[in-house]
C-alpha cells in the first residue's frame, strides 16, 4: 500500500453553482473528473496534511465508488482522520452536525440534493467547512482557482475499504472511523424538541405520512419518528434509499411529492404529512388537504419556535432568501426581532448563524433550519411542526388560519421553465437588466411599479459584497416578481419566476393562489416576455 502522485490536467468548468460542484454522473464518472475536485479542494483548504474530516453522501449512484476515491486520496494527502456514515450514508445536516460535533476541519458531502439520481441523472459534491456550513464564495472561489492549475492528485493504492460496520480502520497513517449515520444526529434533535409531548400525540392516535422519497432520510425517519417517537410502523413511506431514489425526483413539492400529496387529500388523510429531499436538507409540511408553502412554514415556526425547548429563550433574529416570501418579516416586525435578506443559497446564512444574528433561516425552496447545524435540515423542521402541533394542540390547517389572521396572508408561487436554451435565457436577463431604471412608474396588468433592481448583498459579518443575485420588481400593494436563473441545473438553463401579493383583508384570506397571483404573473409575463422569448406558455413546474 503506496501513495503516488498521478499527473493530470485542469478540467474547464469546474466552477460550483449554489451548492457545490452538481453534474451529470457520467461526468463524474470520467478520468480524472472527481479526483481533479478533490484534490483542488484539499489544496484550496490549505492542504490536508494532519487534518481531519467527515465524508458521507445521500446513497445515489456513484456514492460508494466516490467515497472510495475520497478515502484513498486523503489519505495520500496526509488526512489524519476520515469519519464516515455506515455505507458511506449521511444526511447534508447530520454531516453538518458531524464536522461541528467532532470538530473536524470540515467535510466532503456527496449529493445533488434534490436532482434525480443514476448513470443517466446527477451527482455532486460539495465541501463544507469547520462551522459545518457549505464552503464561503471566498473558499469557493480558491477552489476553483486550484482546478484550473491542478497538474496532478494524491492516491493511496488500496483495496477499498469496508463501510458496512461501525468501528475504525487503517488506510495507511490514516484512521477511518465509521459511524451510525443516525445517532448523533437523533441526540441532538431529542435535545432541541419536547419528544414527550410529540410520543404523546402519537399515542393518542395522530396520524402522519411521512415520504422519504426513497432518499437518505429513510433511515432518520424510522428511528426517530417510529422507534423514539413511538408513531406507528408504517409511518415512513419509501424508507430505503435507493440508487436511483426509485426512479422518483427526490424533491418534497406537490408536483414530486404526488404519492404523498394524493394520501393526503384522499378519504383516509392522516393528520400530518410531510417528506424530504434526496440528502435530507429539504422539507414539504402538509396538513390534511392543507399544503403549507415554505415561505409560510418558515413565518408560522418564526412565530411558534418558543414552543420547543431548544428555542424557549425565543429566536434572536430571523434570515429568509431574497425570493423567499416577507410573510417571516411580518412575523419578525410584530416580535420586534431582526430580519435579514440575503441572496439565494445556505451559505449566505452562516455568517449570521456564526455571529448570532439570527437562530432560524428559510429559503421559499423547501429549506428550514436554526444555528443547531449550519444546514438546512428537513426532519428538523418536521419535528419543529410536530412539536407546535403537540403544544398548541391545534391542526395544521387552523395554526395556518390563525397565522394568517394575525399576520395576513403572503399568497406565493414559484414558476419554472426548465431546459431553456441558455441564450434565450441569457438574453432575457440582460433586456430585463438594461430597462430596470425605466420600470418604475409604468403600469403591468393594472399593478404600478415601484421599484427595480438587481439584487446585492454586503454580508454584515464580514462584510464581503456580491451582485448580479436576481431581478426584483416590487409593485404598489405589497406585490412582488422576482426573476432569477438557477445555480443547480445541469442542463440549459431554468429560469425561476417568484410572484407573490399580500393580502390582509380577512375576508379574502382564502382564494386560491392562481386567483391571488393572477395579475402578478401577468405583470412578469408582461415585463420580461416570458411567453414570447421562450416560446412556454406554461412553466414545467409551479411550486
Ligand atoms: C436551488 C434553490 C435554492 C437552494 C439551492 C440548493 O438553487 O432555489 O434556494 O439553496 O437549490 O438546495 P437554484 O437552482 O435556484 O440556484
Ligand atoms: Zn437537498
Amino acid at each position: 500500500m503506496t501513495a503516488r502522485r498521478i499527473a493530470t490536467q485542469a478540467i474547464p468548468g469546474q466552477q460550483a453553482g449554489t451548492s457545490g460542484l452538481r453534474r451529470k454522473t457520467r461526468d463524474f464518472m470520467a478520468p480524472h473528473f472527481l479526483e481533479n475536485y478533490v484534490q483542488a479542494t484539499l489544496n484550496g483548504i490549505g492542504g490536508a496534511a494532519g487534518k481531519r474530516l467527515v465524508v458521507g453522501g445521500d446513497g445515489r449512484y456513484f456514492n460508494p465508488e466516490a467515497i472510495q476515491v475520497i478515502l484513498r486520496m486523503a489519505a495520500a494527502n496526509g488526512v489524519a482522520e476520515v469519519i464516515v456514515g455506515r455505507d458511506g450514508l449521511l444526511s447534508t445536516p447530520a454531516a453538518s452536525h458531524l464536522i461541528r460535533l467532532n470538530k473536524t476541519d470540515g467535510g466532503f458531502i456527496l449529493s445533488a440534493s434534490h436532482n434525480p439520481g443514476g448513470i443517466d441523472a446527477d451527482f455532486g459534491i460539495k465541501f463544507n467547512m469547520a462551522n459545518g456550513g457549505p464552503a464561503s464564495q471566498t473558499l469557493a472561489d480558491a477552489i476553483y482557482d486550484e482546478t484550473q492549475t491542478i497538474a496532478d492528485y494524491g492516491m493511496f493504492d488500496a483495496h477499498d475499504i469496508a463501510l458496512h460496520e461501525t468501528g475504525t480502520r487503517q488506510l495507511g497513517d490514516m484512521t477511518i472511523t465509521v459511524v451510525d449515520p443516525v445517532a448523533d444526529y437523533a441526540a441532538l434533535m431529542a435535545e432541541l424538541f419536547d419528544f414527550n409531548a410529540i410520543a404523546k400525540l402519537f399515542a393518542g392516535g395522530f396520524g402522519m405520512c411521512f415520504d422519504a422519497m426513497h432518499a437518505v432520510t429513510g433511515p432518520y425517519a424510522h428511528k426517530i419518528l417510529e422507534d423514539m417517537l413511538g408513531a406507528p410502523k408504517g409511518t415512513v413511506i419509501n424508507g430505503i434509499p435507493l440508487p436511483d431514489f426509485g426512479k422518483g425526483h427526490p424533491d418534497p413539492n406537490p408536483i414530486w411529492a404526488h404519492e404523498l400529496m394524493g394520501i393526503m387529500t384522499g378519504p383516509d388523510a392522516p393528520d400530518f404529512g410531510a417528506a424530504s429531499d434526496g440528502d435530507g436538507d429539504r422539507n414539504m409540511i402538509v396538513g390534511r388537504g392543507a399544503y403549507v408553502t415554505p415561505s409560510d412554514s418558515l413565518a408560522l415556526i418564526a412565530a411558534h419556535a418558543h414552543l420547543a425547548p431548544g428555542y424557549a429563550q425565543g429566536l434572536s433574529g430571523v434570515a429568509r432568501s431574497m425570493p423567499t416570501s416577507t410573510a417571516v418579516d411580518r412575523v419578525a416586525a410584530a416580535k420586534g426581532m431582526a430580519c435579514f435578506e440575503t441572496p439565494t443559497g445556505w451559505k449566505f446564512f452562516g455568517t449570521l448563524l456564526d455571529a448570532g444574528k439570527a437562530n432560524l433561516c428559510g429559503e421559499e425552496s423547501a429549506g428550514t433550519g436554526s444555528d443547531h447545524v449550519r444546514e438546512k435540515d428537513g426532519l428538523w423542521a418536521v419535528l419543529m411542526w410536530l412539536n407546535i402541533i403537540a403544544v398548541s394542540g391545534k391542526s395544521v390547517s387552523a395554526l395556518m388560519q390563525d397565522h394568517w389572521q394575525n399576520y395576513g396572508r403572503n399568497y406565493y408561487s414559484r414558476h419554472d421553465y426548465e431546459a431553456i436554451d441558455i441564450n434565450v435565457a441569457n438574453r432575457l436577463v440582460s433586456d430585463l437588466k438594461a430597462k430596470l431604471d425605466s420600470l418604475p412608474g409604468q403600469s403591468f396588468a393594472g399593478l404600478d411599479v415601484t421599484e427595480a433592481s438587481d439584487f446585492s448583498y454586503r454580508d454584515p459579518v464580514d462584510h464581503s459584497f456580491v451582485e448580479g443575485q436576481g431581478i426584483q420588481i416590487k409593485f404598489a400593494g405589497d406585490a412582488r416578481v422576482v426573476l432569477r436563473l438557477s445555480g443547480t441545473g445541469t442542463e440549459g438553463a431554468t429560469l425561476r419566476v417568484y410572484l407573490e401579493q399580500l393580502e390582509t383583508d380577512a375576508a379574502r384570506l382564502n382564494q386560491t393562489p392562481e386567483d391571488a397571483l393572477a395579475a402578478v404573473k401577468q405583470a412578469a409575463d408582461e415585463i420580461a416576455e416570458i411567453t414570447a422569448r421562450t416560446g412556454r406558455d406554461a412553466p414545467d413546474v409551479k411550486t
